[in-house]
This record gives structure tokens, sequence and C-alpha cells, in this order.
């Protein structure tokens, strides 16, 4: 079964090697794994939670991007885009905010922290919270659900966040999920089910939402910061990662904190954090290495030598890239538009599915369905055609009342293929477009084609 795998990026500043370590280096490594699907995506809406400069997020967002691919995102393997390029995902955030107890929202950490740091300081609790605050987990379960992701790889500090994600998606599946005995004859799940979407249920039809579940790397998820603490903009205990150079790499290694232990005395290679960052970029001889060479008592400064030797092993060539790459936004640009097209592919028939589940329904999709029976509404619905080609290939197309073609098919080896796509599109709907062989004809909407598919779909009984 292919995995998917999710995770974004707050755009807020630039990247430190935290983030690095902790997200973008094991989601581009989990990218080349096989049987994967990823999705990584810079999160421009949560952003403005946290920041009201526009030229910050700008310049933010690009310089995440450039770091992602220069880091090496393979862009034909992985879907990347941002977050505000696909409106299906505030959309799907309402539709979660609307099923998300206000109670959870209350223990979400990051809105904890702001209200007891306003109690502490003898503020109102919610003085200076926003609305985007509190419902930051909502935004970031749509992020998720929109494209029902299995796992999201990201730092200990936001597990709390793809829990409360599989929650909403819970509840979401199970006010909405199918349920055969309400409404069997409308929709039955699909022959053998989908695997993608949470396998079979015994007691319900097909679920919208995977419940997904949070990867952190356990031993480098938290990257300490020069002072020991984990390493973040905000403790300002920061080892950048491009910005300023390999000078500023250098320059800040020198200003992690250690012991004062002479050169010559046996540091304990345990307690400093010097050698947890050295870790996270070394492979298991090294790393045994520098601790036996640290207890024999190698000089501190010698010690970040070598570390900043190890990062920018790694980082130098990068950066190279990042520099090539922020010479060329129009290049980015291009890619994250190819991103979001095929993110949108996914998200909009998803979508789709789900303002049908909640009855944000098409009345002319209503109508076609109540009239079915009648032979004059009959023939109003979109038809669809199998046929061959003189290249002996099998084809299928589904054109409206009119005539007018509206999807069209790829070649098929075998008949069997187009009639199997076609009972599944007739019964699935636009859902089944993702996967389907098809494309959508030339100056077709989505919504269009979406509705097409719904009136079938609701005359299948
Ligand atoms: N909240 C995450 C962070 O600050 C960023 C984020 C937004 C995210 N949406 C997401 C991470 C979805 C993973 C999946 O780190």
């Amino acid at each position: 079964m292919v995995q998917r795998v999710l995770t974004g990026i707050t755009t807020t500043g630039t990247l430190h090697l935290g983030n690095y370590v902790g997200a973008i280096r094991p989601a581009i490594a989990a990218s080349f794994e096989g049987g994967v699907e990823s999705f990584f995506f810079m999160a421009d809406y949560h952003a403005l939670i946290k920041c009201d400069e526009p030229d910050r997020i700008e310049a933010s967002r690009l310089q995440i991007a450039a770091t992602w691919l220069a880091a090496g995102l393979d862009t034909s393997r992985v879907v990347f885009y941002r977050q505000s390029d696909i409106p299906e995902i505030p959309e799907l955030t309402w539709l979660l905010t609307c099923v998300t107890s206000k109670g959870q929202m209350n223990r979400a950490h990051a809105y904890k922290g702001a209200v007891d740091a306003n109690i502490a300081a003898g503020e109102d609790p919610d003085a200076g919270i926003t609305m985007g605050l509190y419902s930051y987990p909502i935004l970031m379960a749509a992020d998720i659900l929109m494209f029902n992701a299995h796992r999201v790889p990201v730092g200990r500090d936001q597990v709390q966040h793809i829990e409360m994600a599989r929650d909403v998606a819970q509840r979401f599946n199970h006010l909405y999920g199918r349920r055969p005995q309400a409404d069997a004859s409308r929709r039955q799940p699909p022959e053998g089910d989908d695997p993608a979407r949470g396998g079979p249920s015994p007691d319900r039809g097909k679920d919208f939402f995977v419940l997904p579940e949070a990867n952190v790397e356990e031993d480098i998820a938290l990257l300490p910061g020069l002072d020991g603490r984990k390493m973040s903009k905000s403790y300002d205990n920061a080892i950048p990662l491009f910005e300023g150079g390999a000078k500023a790499l250098k320059e800040a290694i020198a200003r992690i904190v250690t012991d004062s232990k002479l050169p010559g005395e046996p540091k304990d290679p345990d307690s400093s954090h010097l050698v947890t960052i050295y870790d996270a970029f070394a492979t298991a001889a090294q790393r045994s290495e520098f601790r036996r060479q640290l207890r024999a008592g190698l000089a501190w400064g010698e010690a970040k030598q070598r570390l900043f030797d190890l990062i920018e092993a790694e980082i130098g060539p990068m950066r190279v890239r990042y520099e090539a790459l922020m010479a060329h936004p129009e290049r980015i640009e291009t890619t994250l538009q190819e991103g979001a097209a095929r993110a949108r592919a996914i998200a909009a028939p998803l979508l789709a599915e789900l303002r049908e589940a909640v009855g944000l329904r098409r009345f002319t999709a209503v109508r076609a369905a109540e009239a079915v029976g009648s032979a004059k509404a009959k023939s109003a619905l979109p038809v669809f055609k199998q046929y061959r080609e003189a290249d002996g290939k099998f084809y299928f197309k589904l054109a409206d009342a009119a005539g007018r073609v509206l999807l069209q098919s790829l070649a098929l080896d075998q008949g069997k293929q187009a009639g199997q796509w076609v009972a599944r599109l007739k019964q699935e709907g636009a859902a089944a477009l993702a996967e389907a062989p098809v494309q959508r004809a030339e100056g077709v909407s989505e919504s269009e084609l979406a509705e097409a598919l719904a009136a079938l779909q609701a005359a299948q009984d």
C-alpha cells in the first residue's frame, strides 16, 4: 500500500540547522523510499498567524522553497506547493472547524502557553491572542487530511497537533461516513474497499479521512541550540542553515556553550549538546571516534572546528545550489505552480465529495437525482461511451446530454479496464478522478465535471 507522507514548514523566517535536521532532511530521505508518495509544502497561511509583516512573509516563503530544492528535493517524486495556492485547504478548514470541539482547542499547547504567559503577566488571559492562533490546529488538520496523509514527519512539539488532526478526522468520518443502513442504496463502498482511505470498517461505508500518524525521529527530533535548549529562533540560540554563508555557520558554532574544561582535560561527551549536534551529521563510526577523543582530552576549540567541517561538508554544496536558486525566483514560481496543480487535482475531487457529504450540494445534481425514472430526465444526464480506436486501444469518454465531451480517457490495453473505470467513476464520482486514467476535456471546469459525475452518481439507484 502506498504511504502518503506530508509535512509543512511555517514561512515566518529563514531556516536554521534544527529545521534542516528535524524536518527537511528526513522528509527528503523518506521521499526516496519506495512505496511512498510525498507532499511537502510552505505553510504560509500558518505564517500569517505569527507574522503581520508582508515583506517578511514574502521573503521567507521564497527562501524556504529554495531551501527545500537546494537540499535535494526531487519535484518529480514529491508534490511540492504553497499552502496558499490550494484554496481547498481553507475550505476544508471550515468544514473541520464545524466538527471540532472548542474544549479540545483550549488544550492546544500553543494557545495554552499564550494564555499562561498572559496570566503570569497579570493580563487578560486572551490578550493579544487571535482566532488564527486559536484555530491553528484545525488549519493544520486540513493540511494533512486534504491529502489523506498516513505519516506526518514533525518535531516532537507538533505531536499534539497530529493527535488533534486524528480526532477531527475521526469525528468527521463518524458524522458523515456513509453508514450502510442509512443510505446503502445511494452509495455503496467501492468493491474491495480502498485501503488508502483507512480500509474497510465494519459498521460503516468508506471513510473520508485516513487517520494520520506523527513521525518523530526520536534521537534527533529536537536539535539543541547554542545554549542546549531546543534550537529555536525565539530562544535566539539557532545556528543558521544558509544565511550568512560558511562564515556565519562557523561563528555560530564558536558560540556553542561548553563547560570550562581545559584542553587535555577529559570531557564528558554525553553531557555536551555540542556532541548531540555533531551526532546529527555523523556516521556511527565518527560518533564513537569523536567521543573517544573528547574523553581523551580533545580541546573544545578543536572539537568545534571538527563540528564545523562535518556540517560544512553536508551543507556547503547545498548552499551553492541555494544561491543559484535565489537568483531565479521565477523558476521557483514555475515549480510551485506545477506542484499546486498536482495538489489541487487531488484536493478538488475530495473536497467535492466532502461538500456533497455535508449537504452542500448543487441543486442541479439534486434535480437530476430526483428526476431519475423519468425518461426525459434520464436523457439529460451525461453519458459514458466506450470505444476502440484504429490504434487497437480502448477508450472511454464522458459527454453531456448535448454531446459535449467533458472527460476523455487515455489509451487502455483492454476493453475490460475501460468498463471498470467507467463503473468506478459512476459509483464514486469525482473522488475517483485522481486515480482514473483520464483527462478533463479542454474548456471544461473542474466543478462542471464534478457536477456531471455527481448527477450520474446520484442516478445510480
Ligand atoms: N505547525 C507546523 C510547524 O510549525 C507547520 C505545519 C503546518 C505542518 N501544517 C502542517 C507540519 C501539516 C506538518 C503537517 O512546525
